[in-house]
């Protein structure tokens, strides 16, 4: 009975974790370059309700700076060719947090949905290479504010066609923060980049993942209460 969640879910895993193996050329599953279901910078996406003024006024609050910029962007390099082993680390966090691989069952099954495991591992390891570009204009805005409205019952399990539970709990989005971000630092570090500078790039990422998790509160809190 339990065993069963958990056995879906190595299978998702495996996915991931082939999919960071070099493996002969012919056969290597490639990233794909716009992964399915990703629609950053689509004329289609909502305009998102909160403005760069707003953003500005966040940011401030953040203490996000010019540095911070600069150390996410720095950040990139050194990240891009690690995105699915940081994925394999992101999911094991969630896979053995049973409080969060809850909102990856399958309604049907009651097990994790290994194919909406799958297809949202993609965008996230997409995720990663956006939040390090720190392109923070209005199409980043219009596109957090998707990002909220999946996690959000305005529109989870929309884009994977999935049958799965209708929401994911507010109290959880910002709280993801610090798992991500100290699993993270290890891999900041991982090319020889000065200690200092992993320090730089690691309080950036913090500070831009809880931004992001603020923007993706919006459609939970009361009209004109965010
Ligand atoms: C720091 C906090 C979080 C980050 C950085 C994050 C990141 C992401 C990203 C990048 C996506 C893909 C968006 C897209 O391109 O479609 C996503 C989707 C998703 N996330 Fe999160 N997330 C966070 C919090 C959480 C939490 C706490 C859960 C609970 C397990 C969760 C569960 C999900 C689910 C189920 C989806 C798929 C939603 C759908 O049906 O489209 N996320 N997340």
């Amino acid at each position: 009975m339990i065993r069963s969640p958990l056995v879906s879910l190595a299978a998702a895993l495996a996915i991931g974790l082939l999919a960071a193996t070099p493996a002969p050329a012919q056969t290597a599953p490639q990233p794909a370059a716009t992964p399915p279901g990703y629609t950053a910078g689509q004329a289609s996406l909502a305009r998102a309700p909160y403005t760069l003024a707003d953003l500005a006024g966040l940011k401030k609050t953040l203490l996000f700076t010019e540095d911070d910029e600069r150390a996410l962007r720095q950040s990139r390099a050194i990240l891009a060719g690690q995105t699915g082993a940081i994925l394999d680390v992101w999911y094991g966090f969630v896979a053995s947090t049973p409080e969060l691989v809850y909102f990856f069952k399958n309604n049907k099954t009651g097990a994790p949905d290994a194919a909406y495991l799958a297809a949202v591992r993609q965008r996230f390891e997409r995720w990663i290479l956006d939040t390090a570009d720190a392109r923070f204009d209005q199409a980043w805005l219009a596109w957090q504010y998707e990002i909220a409205l999946r996690h959000h019952r305005t529109k989870k399990n929309r884009t994977d066609g999935t049958d799965s539970v209708p929401e994911v709990n507010f109290r959880y989005l910002s709280a993801l923060t610090i798992p991500i971000t100290t699993t993270l630092k290890p891999f900041l570090a991982k090319t020889g980049a000065p200690a200092a500078e992993v320090e730089k790039m690691h309080a950036a990422w913090v500070k831009a993942v809880l931004l992001q998790t603020i923007l993706w509160s919006e459609p939970y809190v009361r009209p004109g209460q965010f």
